[in-house]
C-alpha cells in the first residue's frame, strides 16, 4: 500500500468517496487476492413468501421449513410479502439519500470513530492509520425502543426521523415474526427469544456507497459476518455478494423488487450450536450510481449472553462459548473490520 490516508493526496476532512474523486487512491486499493469479481455467478438464493406464516398450520410449517433450510444452506434468504409497504421502504431510502446529501457541517455533528456511540457518522477515513480504506460512508443509530433513541437521530433532513422511524418499527416487527418462525423451526418454540428480543437491541446501519471510478480495485464493505441474531437489509440497487458455503466462491445476490434480504448473524449460529450459518458477505461498487442500503441489525440486550440452546447441544457438546453484544463491540474496537479475524471464530470451542 503506497499512500496512507494522512498523506495529503486529497483534501482533509472529507474522504475520497465523498469528494467524488476521479480515481481510486492507493489506500483504497484492496490487495489483488481480495479484489472483487463484479459479475460472478448470480446465486439462486431462496426467496421466501412470508404470507404463508399466517395462513394455516400446514402453510406455516412449510414456510418455517423453507426458512430453516435456507439458514442451514446459505445463512441467507430474501423475503417477500413481509408486510412492509413499498412507500415506507422508498421513503426510508429517500431519507437516507437526503441525509448523505446534507452539508458536510451537518454530518460532522455525528462524526465519530467510537463504536460504543449510539449515533455516529463515519467514513472509513481514519487519519494516520495505514490500512485499506473502504468506499463507504455510513450513519449508524440505535432504534429500539424507538421513543428512547429517535430524539438523538439527525434533525436534518427534517423528515429523516419520521421516515426512518417508520421503517425501523416495521423492520423490527418482521424480525420478531422471523425469529418466532426460526426458533419454532429449531424445536425451541416460537416464544423462546421473544422477551429477550423485546429487551434487545436494534441498530440501523444506513450505508452510502458513492459511485466509484474503478470498482474493480476497491470494496464498499470487506467480507464480514454480522454479529446479530438476524439482520434485515433494504437496498436501492444490487451490490451484495455472499460466500457460497458449498463451493466457497462469491455469488451476487439478485435485486428482486420489493424484497428484503435476511442475514443469519453470529448469535443465531451460536444459538443453533452451528446448525445455522452466519453468512459471510461483502458490498461491491459500481461506476454508474450511488448505492444505498439500510441494514436493521437485531440482537439481544447489550449485556445479555447468547449461548447454544441446551436443547440443541446433544452429544457433541457446546461448540461456542457465550458472548454479548458488548463483547462484540469490544472486539470491533480492537480489531478492524478489514482484518481477517472474525468475531465468530473467537467464539468457537475446540474446532
Ligand atoms: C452491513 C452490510 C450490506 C450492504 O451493513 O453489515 O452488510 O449491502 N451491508 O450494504
Ligand atoms: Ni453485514
Amino acid at each position: 500500500m503506497g499512500a496512507t490516508a494522512s498523506s495529503g493526496m486529497w483534501k482533509t476532512g472529507e474522504s475520497a468517496q465523498e469528494q467524488g474523486l476521479g480515481y481510486v487512491p492507493d489506500a483504497y486499493q484492496v490487495p489483488l487476492r481480495d479484489r472483487p469479481s463484479l459479475f460472478p455467478d448470480t446465486v439462486t438464493v431462496p426467496l421466501i413468501d412470508l404470507g404463508g406464516l399466517w395462513k394455516d398450520a400446514v402453510q406455516r410449517s412449510l414456510v418455517i421449513k423453507d426458512i430453516g433450510n435456507a439458514c442451514c444452506r446459505f445463512g441467507f434468504f430474501q423475503i417477500v410479502n413481509h408486510g412492509i409497504c413499498q412507500t415506507v421502504m422508498d421513503e426510508a431510502l429517500q431519507a437516507a439519500s437526503s441525509f448523505f446529501d446534507s452539508p458536510t457541517d451537518e454530518k460532522m455533528k455525528y462524526m465519530s470513530n467510537d463504536v460504543h456511540k449510539p449515533v455516529r457518522y463515519a467514513t472509513s477515513f481514519k487519519d494516520g492509520v495505514d490500512k485499506t480504506q473502504f468506499w463507504r460512508v455510513f450513519l449508524k443509530h440505535y432504534a429500539h425502543p424507538l421513543e428512547h433513541w429517535m430524539g438523538q437521530w439527525p434533525e436534518n433532513p427534517p423528515r429523516y426521523r419520521e421516515k426512518m422511524g417508520r421503517f425501523c418499527a416495521q423492520a423490527r416487527k418482521v424480525t420478531v415474526d422471523l425469529m418466532e418462525a426460526i426458533t419454532e423451526g429449531l424445536g425451541l418454540g416460537p416464544s423462546y427469544l421473544t422477551s429477550k428480543m423485546e429487551a434487545g437491541m436494534q441498530v440501523m446501519a444506513v450505508n452510502c456507497y458513492p459511485r466509484c471510478p474503478n470498482p474493480e480495485v476497491a470494496l464498499g464493505l470487506p467480507p464480514h459476518c454480522d454479529y446479530t441474531c438476524l439482520t434485515v437489509v433494504l437496498q436501492s440497487s444490487p451490490g451484495l455478494q455472499i460466500m457460497d458455503l458449498e463451493d466457497c466462491t462469491w455469488k451476487s445476490v439478485p435485486k428482486i423488487p420489493g424484497a428484503l434480504q435476511v442475514h443469519v448473524g453470529d448469535h443465531l449460529e451460536v444459538l443453533s450450536n452451528g446448525l445455522y450459518k452466519s453468512v459471510c458477505h461483502r458490498a461491491v461498487l459500481n461506476s454508474e450510481r450511488t448505492r444505498f442500503s439500510i441494514a436493521s441489525l437485531h440482537s439481544l440486550g447489550l449485556d445479555e449472553t447468547m449461548e447454544p440452546a441446551e436443547e440443541l447441544v446433544g452429544a457433541q457438546g457446546k461448540k461456542y462459548r457465550g458472548s454479548s453484544f458488548r463483547d462484540f463491540l469490544n472486539f470491533l474496537a480492537a480489531n478492524d473490520l478489514g482484518k481477517r479475524k472474525s468475531f465468530i471464530d473467537t467464539l468457537k470451542i475446540n474446532q
